[in-house]
C-alpha cells in the first residue's frame, strides 16, 4: 500500500523556498510531528547541503530515525556515507532509474531502481510501503520534487511554514506545477516572530 505522503516546506510570503532566513528550529521541531518512516528528498536539496555536511559532526546512524531516500536519477549525490552518519537517519537509500549513470564500484549505498530515464515516483512510494514498511513519508524539497509529486496525485498533506518576508526573486514552490488543486484546511497556528503554520489535506 502507498504510504501517507506529506510535503513540509518553509516558504516566504511570496512562495519562495530559498534565499531567506528559515526558522530552522521550528521547521524541524514541526517536522517531528509526523514521525515519518522515510524522509524523501530531492537531489538538489542534498547537493545544496553537501559542503556543510563535509564539516558537520558525524555521530553515526540513528537507529530509530527514518530512512533517508534521495531521488537521484543522474547519480549526482556523492556524500552517502556522510549522510548515513549525520545522526538524523537510520540508513540511506539511493533512488535510481534504469538509465542512471554507473556508480563507483566500491559504493555500499543501498539502491532502489524504478523508471527508465527518471525515477518512477509512484512505484517508488509503493515499494517503500511494501519493502520498507513505510506508512508515512515526509518530502523535503525546495519545491521541484513537490511539484512533480503533486502533478502525479501523490501528495496527501501539505504543511507550509510561512515566514513574514517577501523575497521577490528565487525558486518558488511547487516547481513546474500548473494544474489546479483544491485543498481542505486542517490547521492554522501563528507563532512569535510572525511565522504562520498552514496545514492542508487533499480534498
Ligand atoms: N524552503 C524549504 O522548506 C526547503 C526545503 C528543502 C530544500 N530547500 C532549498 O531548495 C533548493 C533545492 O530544491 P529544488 O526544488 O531546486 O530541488 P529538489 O526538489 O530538492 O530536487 C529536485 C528533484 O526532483 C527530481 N525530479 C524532477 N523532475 C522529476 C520527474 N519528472 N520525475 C522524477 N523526479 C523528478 C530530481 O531528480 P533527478 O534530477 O535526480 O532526476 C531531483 O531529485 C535548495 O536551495 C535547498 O536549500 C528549501
Amino acid at each position: 500500500m502507498r504510504p501517507h505522503v506529506v510535503g513540509h516546506l518553509a516558504v516566504s510570503l511570496d512562495g519562495v523556498t530559498a534565499g531567506f532566513e528559515v526558522d530552522l528550529a521550528r521547521f524541524y521541531a514541526m517536522a517531528t510531528l509526523w514521525q515519518e518512516d522515510v524522509t524523501l528528498v530531492g537531489a538538489d536539496t542534498i547537493l545544496a547541503q553537501e559542503s556543510a555536511l563535509r564539516s558537520a559532526p558525524q555521530p553515526g546512524p540513528r537507529s530509530k530515525g527514518p530512512l533517508l531516500a534521495v531521488v537521484d536519477s543522474r547519480a549526482r549525490v556523492r556524500e552517502w556515507d556522510r549522510l548515513r552518519a549525520a545522526g538524523h537517519w537510520s540508513d540511506v537509500l539511493a533512488l535510481y532509474a534504469d538509465q542512471t549513470p554507473a556508480r563507483p564500484p566500491d559504493s555500499r549505498t543501498r539502491e532502489m531502481i524504478t523508471g527508465y530515464e527518471r525515477v518512477d515516483l509512484d512505484e517508488t512510494l509503493q515499494l517503500l510501503g511494501k519493502h520498507h514498511d513505510a506508512r508515512v513519508v515526509r518530502v523535503d524539497t525546495g519545491g521541484t520534487l513537490l511539484g512533480v509529486l503533486l502533478a502525479q496525485g501523490l501528495i496527501d498533506e501539505l504543511s507550509l511554514l510561512v515566514h513574514p518576508v517577501v523575497v521577490g526573486s528565487g525558486p518558488r514552490w511547487p516547481g513546474g506545477f500548473t494544474d489546479r488543486l483544491d485543498l481542505g484546511l486542517a490547521n492554522v497556528e501563528a507563532f512569535e516572530g510572525g511565522v504562520v503554520w498552514l496545514r492542508y489535506c487533499m480534498t
